[in-house]
């Protein structure tokens, strides 16, 4: 604290002195700032690491990261395409067949975020997740809700749910099991103990007791023992655990913002400036975009309408995540978690109050992301600001908005300030090395 108090001081003394003459500015930081708004605009910087997930023991195992990459293009283990590509779509194949999907088919290129699709604002894997994608860049801040509705409350147990989710992999962890087994055992033994099962190998005279394909519910999972259903069960929460160690990697700092918060005074432009200042002000934004990766991990009610192609208009979003979320046998107080006791899931209960709430979307590198919202509905920045501006949609909407979602009455001059401003929150692309398919000869 005091370090950030001295920090804002120090700011303070050296914009205003960056800005002499008018003499009425002497109180405002670089000439624009109340020291209100001032301390506001530090809690957004600078980016530190990631926050440490106890229920994760390999998040900060390199040779788990660089197995985590390597999964990430893994395609061995995905299941039937349900949706084929029909000229148009950007499907990954022709229905029916497998082998088809990896992580990377919906989060490619600098920013991690879905280039396939058409039309772009949901994203088709082996159906349509009535969803947009989301970048992995600065993905392990968010803490603990991933996904949109925090459906999961860590990132090693995102990683394995689209497994078995029909509309992503639409496969087994069974058939997962195999793809590590038959491509990457060496390196999975080397990482997580204990080592894997050989009658994993098809050859085995034991194969029998693991069947190609099988999940829980199917009969030839529910045939096995329990002790093999668990062998193949932290096997997949291990990958889990290897692609959340990769993804904490994938960090972006150092945006043109930070180093204005820094003292660097022309790193941003004066429209850019009005804008921060809007940002923390008269626009509201900061009341839920609050931290260094500019969302305050809760959930809101903004008062969108879900539309568009592939879109589930009436989804409840957070009220909908509940059930699974306690359910889910890969969540923080489960078994395979490395540590049952954070408290995460303390008092969460479904409630009507959570209709409509959606997580708080962080907004490093926005600009860079498009289309927005989980509806993937609004193709640019001038849209999400016309439809803040407006107080969100009149109707249409689930649930009820938050009370700081109201009409700004902002001028249009304002409005592209605010657009200028979000712009300047793009950091330094991660290292390519950290892009590249590994898994490639
Ligand atoms: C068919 C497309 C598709 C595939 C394949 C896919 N994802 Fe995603 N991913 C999405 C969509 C859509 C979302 C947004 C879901 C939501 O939050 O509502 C998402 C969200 C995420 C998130 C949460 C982001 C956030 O903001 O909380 C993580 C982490 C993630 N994916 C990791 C992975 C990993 C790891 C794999 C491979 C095992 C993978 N994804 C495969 C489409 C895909
Ligand atoms: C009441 C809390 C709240 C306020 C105030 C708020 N937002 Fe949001 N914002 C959200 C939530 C929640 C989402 C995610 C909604 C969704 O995906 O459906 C979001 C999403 C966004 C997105 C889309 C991000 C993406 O990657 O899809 C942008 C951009 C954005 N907000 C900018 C702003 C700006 C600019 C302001 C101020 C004018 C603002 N927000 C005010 C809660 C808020």
């Amino acid at each position: 604290m005091l370090k950030k108090t001295a920090m804002i001081a120090i700011l303070g003394v050296a914009f205003a002195c960056a800005c002499n003459g008018e003499s009425e500015d002497g109180e405002l930081v670089d000439g624009i700032f109340t020291e209100e708004e001032w301390a506001k605009i530090g809690e957004l910087s600078p980016l530190e690491d990631p926050p440490p997930d106890p229920t994760n023991r390999y998040e900060d195992d390199p040779a788990a990261a660089a197995f985590g990459q390597k999964l990430f293009f893994e395609t061995a283990y995905a299941g039937p395409l349900m949706i084929g590509d029909d000229g148009s779509n950007g499907g990954l194949g022709d229905a029916g067949e497998t082998g088809k999907v990896s992580c990377a088919s919906c989060h490619e290129g600098p920013w991690l975020i879905d280039l396939r699709s058409t039309p772009n604002n949901a994203a088709l894997g082996a159906g349509w997740i009535p969803r947009n994608s989301a970048s992995m860049i600065n993905v392990a801040y968010y803490a603990p809700w991933i996904e949109n509705n925090g459906l999961l409350d860590s990132l090693w147990s995102e990683s394995i749910v689209d497994v078995e989710f029909d509309l992503g992999f639409n496969s087994s962890r069974l058939r997962l099991a195999h793809a590590i087994y038959d491509n990457h055992r060496d390196e999975y033994n080397a990482i997580f103990d204990p080592d894997l099962d050989p009658a994993l190998d098809p050859l085995s005279a034991e194969a029998a007791r693991f069947p190609a394909d099988a999940r829980p519910g199917s009969p030839e999972w529910e045939a096995m023992t329990v002790e093999d259903q668990d062998h193949v069960t932290e096997m997949m929460a291990n990958v889990g655990k290897a692609l959340a160690a990769y993804l904490k990697l994938l960090v972006s700092k150092n945006a043109p913002f930070d180093r204005y918060v820094a003292g660097e005074s022309d790193a941003i432009n004066e429209a850019a400036k009005r804008g921060l200042k809007l940002f923390v002000g008269k626009a509201g934004c900061v009341e839920c975009h609050a931290t260094p990766h500019f969302s305050d991990d809760d959930f809101h009610n903004n008062g969108l309408a879900a539309e568009g192609p592939n879109i589930v208009t009436d989804e409840k979003g957070r009220y909908d995540a509940i059930d699974f979320l306690l359910g889910n046998e890969f969540n923080s107080s489960g078994r395979w978690s490395d540590d049952p006791n954070t408290g995460r899931l303390d008092g969460v209960v479904k409630d009507d109050g959570l209709i409509g709430l959606w997580r708080t979307k962080g907004l490093r590198h926005i600009a860079e992301t498009p289309p927005y919202m989980h509806t993937g509905q609004f193709q640019t920045l001038e849209e999400v600001v016309d439809f803040y501006n407006e107080g969100g949609h009149d109707a249409g909407f689930q649930g009820t908005k938050d009370d700081v979602i109201v009409p700004l009455n902002l001028s249009d001059a304002e409005k592209s300030d605010l657009v200028e401003f979000l712009s300047t929150l793009t950091g330094e692309e991660v290292s390519p090395d950290l892009l590249r398919n590994t898994l490639a000869p």
